[in-house]
C-alpha cells in the first residue's frame, strides 16, 4: 500500500509528547497506530501524548506485565505491549481482532513481533534515536495528516 511519508525531529521528552498531541488531532475511531523503535525509543513517551490529547484517565505507563492497556477518555485507547509476545497468535487469544472494532484508537509497541496480524493500512511510526535528547520520527500514513 502506497502511504504518505512524514518526518519530524523532537529534542525532548515533552517535544514527543506534544507531536502525540497535535498526532491524535487527526486519528478517527478504529485507527491503528504501530509503533516501531527500540527500548527507550519513546513509544510510551508518544503514547502518553495522545492519551493527554484525549484527555485518558491514567496516563500512558509501559505495562511491564500486562500487554494491554485501556484507557477511557472521548475516545477509548487501546495500549499495546507486545515485547513479551513469545508467539503472534498470543495477541489473538486476547481478542486482538475485537479491539479493532471497538471505536478507539489502538496503539501497538513492538508491532513488529505480531507482524502477520497488523493490518496493512496502519499507521506507522518509526521512532529512530539520534542522541540522548534528540529522536527522528517517520510517519507513513495510508492518508494524508496534517502534522
Ligand atoms: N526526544 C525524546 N523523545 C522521547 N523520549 C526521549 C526523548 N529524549 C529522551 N527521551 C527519553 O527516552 C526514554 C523513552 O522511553 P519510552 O517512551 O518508555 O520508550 P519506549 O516505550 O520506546 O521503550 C525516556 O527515558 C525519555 O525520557
Ligand atoms: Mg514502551
Amino acid at each position: 500500500m502506497k502511504k504518505n511519508i512524514y518526518h519530524i525531529q523532537t529534542s525532548s521528552p515533552e517535544a514527543t509528547i506534544d507531536f502525540g498531541k497535535r498526532f491524535a488531532t487527526q486519528l478517527k475511531p478504529n485507527d491503528l497506530i504501530a509503533l516501531y523503535g527500540d527500548l527507550a525509543a519513546g513509544k510510551t513517551t508518544f503514547t502518553k501524548g495522545v492519551c493527554e490529547y484525549f484527555n485518558a484517565d491514567q496516563a500512558a505507563t509501559s505495562p511491564t506485565f500486562t500487554l494491554i492497556n485501556e484507557y477511557v477518555g472521548d475516545m477509548p485507547i487501546f495500549h499495546f505491549d507486545c515485547y513479551r509476545i513469545k508467539h503472534p497468535d498470543e495477541i489473538i487469544m486476547l481478542g486482538f481482532e475485537e479491539y479493532l472494532e471497538k471505536d478507539g484508537v489502538v496503539l501497538i509497541e513492538w508491532p513488529e513481533l505480531i507482524a502477520k496480524h497488523i493490518p496493512e493500512d496502519s499507521i506507522e511510526l518509526h521512532i529512530n534515536y539520534v542522541d540522548d535528547n534528540t529522536r527522528e520520527i517517520e510517519i507513513r500514513s495510508p492518508r494524508s495528516m496534517e502534522l
